[in-house]
């Protein structure tokens, strides 16, 4: 194995990340608890959300969305098939089926103009879908306008359609409608280790819609009527709590919370020195006449910066051109690979 030159991502982890573990560790609450709910508020300031639910990844926070947009046997979504497996399979567990629109060539988004293609027959056939799932690949934002309004256009009383942004890569892209993640019903965000700001593992769902909150924050721990800290904190004796409905345990603890809160604090920052390297790469590929650039619409936050190989201007095909890549010590990834 070649040694890493540029590795394909490294986070940027301080003194501040670590003492803030440390003081979680000496406080004697390690799950979710009081760093967590001040990390939901600081998230739900910065991008300007109502709600914010700390969540262990965006997988989970995905399952809980989709469940309180009525995801289930009998319904589907539609999503994009340029994405990471979790969008469509958290679709898949909850027992829906899945239905895929097609990106457009050039900006690698999900397609307005194929998601109505999908609804119209869906009209047709009963209205099963009830969430659309675009996802923001890369950090550059979907046309969310046009497909805010085609949700709203196919809805009916009796099958709401609902907007759930995937936006595990696009913390912080911001528009001058706001945040990736704040302009549909609810959004996603990821902190896996490789995001623009990371836990390690862990996720955020933010919504406005006060009763997709509430069913989020019951079925997010157990479908317990109360939350942990609530539970040991107030009067009420701890066991005392009712059980809604069989939930999940998605709850972010306050270990990682505590990393959460110091990476959120260094965001914009992280975001400025990575649009500097942005820069640097357009100058260094532009030229290249085997690459295409990435799309670059507004907000991009850049979570990753995708080129696109035309292997007809290559003399190797596009595996032997990125296993070259690894040799060479350069850290890179395909996102994401097509089945047939
Ligand atoms: C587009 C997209 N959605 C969702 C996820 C899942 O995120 P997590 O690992 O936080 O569950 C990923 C993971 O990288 C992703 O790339």
């Amino acid at each position: 194995m070649a040694e890493i030159k540029v590795p394909f991502f490294k986070p940027t982890i301080g003194d501040e990340e670590k003492n803030a573990v440390l003081e979680v560790m000496n406080s004697g609450w390690l799950t979710t608890g009081k760093i967590t709910l001040e990390f939901e508020k600081e998230f739900a300031d910065f991008v300007g959300s109502k709600h914010a639910l700390a969540v262990n990844s965006n997988t989970s926070g995905m399952i809980l969305a989709m469940e309180a947009c009525g995801v289930k046997a009998g319904k589907a979504v539609i999503t994009t098939p340029y994405t990471f497996v979790s969008t469509a399979a958290c679709a898949v567990h909850l027992g829906a089926d899945v239905y895929f629109a097609d990106i457009e060539k050039d900006s690698y988004s999900i397609s307005p103009a194929e998601i109505e293609k999908i609804l119209k027959k869906d009209a047709e056939n009963g209205h099963k879908v009830v969430a659309i799932v675009p996802v923001h690949v890369a950090g550059n934002l979907c046309d969310m306008k046009k497909i805010n309004e085609l949700a709203k256009k196919y809805s009916t009383p009796e099958n709401k359609i609902r907007v759930i942004e995937d936006a595990a890569h696009s913390f912080p892209s911001r528009t001058k409608n706001g945040f990736a993640g704040t302009l549909g019903d609810c959004g996603i965000f990821s902190f896996y280790a490789t995001k623009t700001i990371t836990t390690g593992e862990g996720g955020m769902v933010t919504t406005n819609d006060d009763a997709l909150a509430k069913r989020m924050t019951v079925m997010r721990l157990h479908g317990m009527d109360r939350t942990t800290w609530d539970r040991y904190t107030s009067p009420r004796a701890s066991w005392e709590y009712d059980i809604i409905e069989p939930g999940f345990k998605f709850n972010l603890p306050d270990l990682l919370s505590a990393v959460g809160r110091e990476q959120l604090k260094k965001a914009d920052e992280f975001d400025r020195k990575r649009k500097i390297w942005v820069q640097k790469y357009n100058e260094a590929f532009k030229n290249l006449d085997f690459v295409n650039l990435p799309p670059d619409g507004e907000g991009n936050s850049w979570h990753l910066y995708l080129l696109r190989i035309k292997p007809d201007l290559l003399d190797c095909d596009r595996n032997t051109f990125a296993s070259e890549l690894q040799q060479m010590g350069i850290g890179i990834s395909m996102h994401f690979i097509a089945y047939f």
